[in-house]
């Protein structure tokens, strides 16, 4: 089979495609033929050492995948060839508290990822791909698909009526935008670029706000609730983005803590985290408990993932530079048979 791996981080010249043998599915495995990947910004910060968690280079890189099972170990039940799966985003975390593996799992920072032809890959780790789905679609589930639902389905779940402000139109973003809608949600979306406006809103964004002509953009987002502010913050900007984050929620609303995307680090006034009467969740993807209750929503809802742009196997390269540029709106995707 051939598989991409980063010999180093740094440079994209370091992501090199290589034979290597096919894999073999050991008892309670399945093999997966791998039809499709998605990439997210996590495989660009992997790249670039922005990456706040351990990365070691030499691996296969890219957490997210849909493929068909094409041969099954000894004592699989719960698949059989030709089934159609996506991966889990943690292929051991099941339920209840992380497991201690949790880091160790890591698809291309710490374990081989799945920007190959076959994955060998415990039945545990992957989960079935809503029907309605092309491959190019399941795959744009695992981590931003989860990660939005993570944000507004629990503890809290948002519902009709609440208000949802997401930050810029990546993957993790319109993912929340879709869910958010599909329970009658109202959301404010905001955006650096001119051009995406009328797309947000296309797909449901009640308003858009610019947030590089108005750096008070959280003032913004909170005049257009009445001044009461939004129930749920889905944060992917982090410490650039927080403060104004802060701005925009209600009291009593959260802000569903996910991303980075911002390089400026101000630091957070206090009082200011205080003063929002918010509360504050960190959010790590989600467990495979959920991967199961979101692929049920996007089967119930007929939610259509928003793919920016597919590239082919032997164009990896471009299709990290395209996500790396932010001129994408919603996922970027490999497709990997040829
Ligand atoms: N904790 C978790 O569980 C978890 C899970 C998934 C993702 N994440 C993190 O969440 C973030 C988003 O991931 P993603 O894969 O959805 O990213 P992505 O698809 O690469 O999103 C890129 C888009 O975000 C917007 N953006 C960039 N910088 C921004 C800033 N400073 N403020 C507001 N928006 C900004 C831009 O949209 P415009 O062009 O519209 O401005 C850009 O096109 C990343 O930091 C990622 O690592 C965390």
């Amino acid at each position: 089979m051939q598989a991409y791996r980063f010999n180093s981080f740094g440079s994209l010249d370091e992501l090199q495609v290589r034979e290597e043998p096919d894999p073999q599915p050991q008892r309670g495995e399945v093999l997966v033929r791998v039809h499709a990947v998605s990439l997210n910004f996590r495989d660009i910060a992997i790249l670039r050492g922005r990456y706040p968690r351990k990365a070691v280079p030499g691996l296969i890189p890219v957490s997210d995948a849909a493929g068909e099972v094409v041969a099954v170990g000894e004592g699989v039940a719960a698949f059989k060839v030709g089934d159609r799966v996506i991966s889990a985003f943690h292929p051991r975390w099941f339920g209840g508290e992380m497991p201690s593996t949790i880091q160790s799992d890591s698809y291309g920072a710490e374990s081989d990822g799945w920007l190959c032809e076959l994955k060998a890959i415990s039945q545990e780790a992957v989960v079935r791909l809503p029907d309605a789905l092309s491959y190019e679609e399941g795959s744009t589930l695992p981590c931003a698909g989860l990660t939005a639902w993570t944000a507004l389905a629990g503890p809290t779940p948002i519902r009709a009526g609440h208000s949802v402000l997401v930050l810029g139109s990546g993957g993790v973003s319109l993912f929340a935008l879709q869910l958010a809608r599909a329970v009658g949600a109202q959301v404010i979306a905001t955006t650096s670029s001119a051009a995406k406006v009328d797309q947000l809103k296309a797909l449901g964004a009640a308003e858009v706000v610019n947030y590089a002509d108005d750096p008070q953009w959280g003032k913004a987002v909170r005049a257009l609730t009445g001044g009461r502010g939004v129930d749920r913050v889905v944060e992917v900007g982090g410490p650039g983005t927080i403060a104004q984050s802060l701005r925009a929620v209600a009291l009593g609303g959260e802000i569903a803590s996910i991303g980075f995307l911002s390089t400026e680090n101000p630091g957070i006034d206090f009082f200011q985290l205080k003063g929002s009467g918010a509360s504050f969740r960190n959010i790590t993807v989600g467990d495979r408990a959920g991967l199961l209750e979101f692929t049920r929503a996007v089967a119930a809802t007929g939610l259509k993932p928003v793919i920016d742009r597919v590239f082919a196997f032997d164009e990896a390269r471009e299709a990290f530079s395209h996500l790396e540029s932010g001129a994408h709106l919603g996922k970027v995707v490999i497709r990997v048979v040829r």
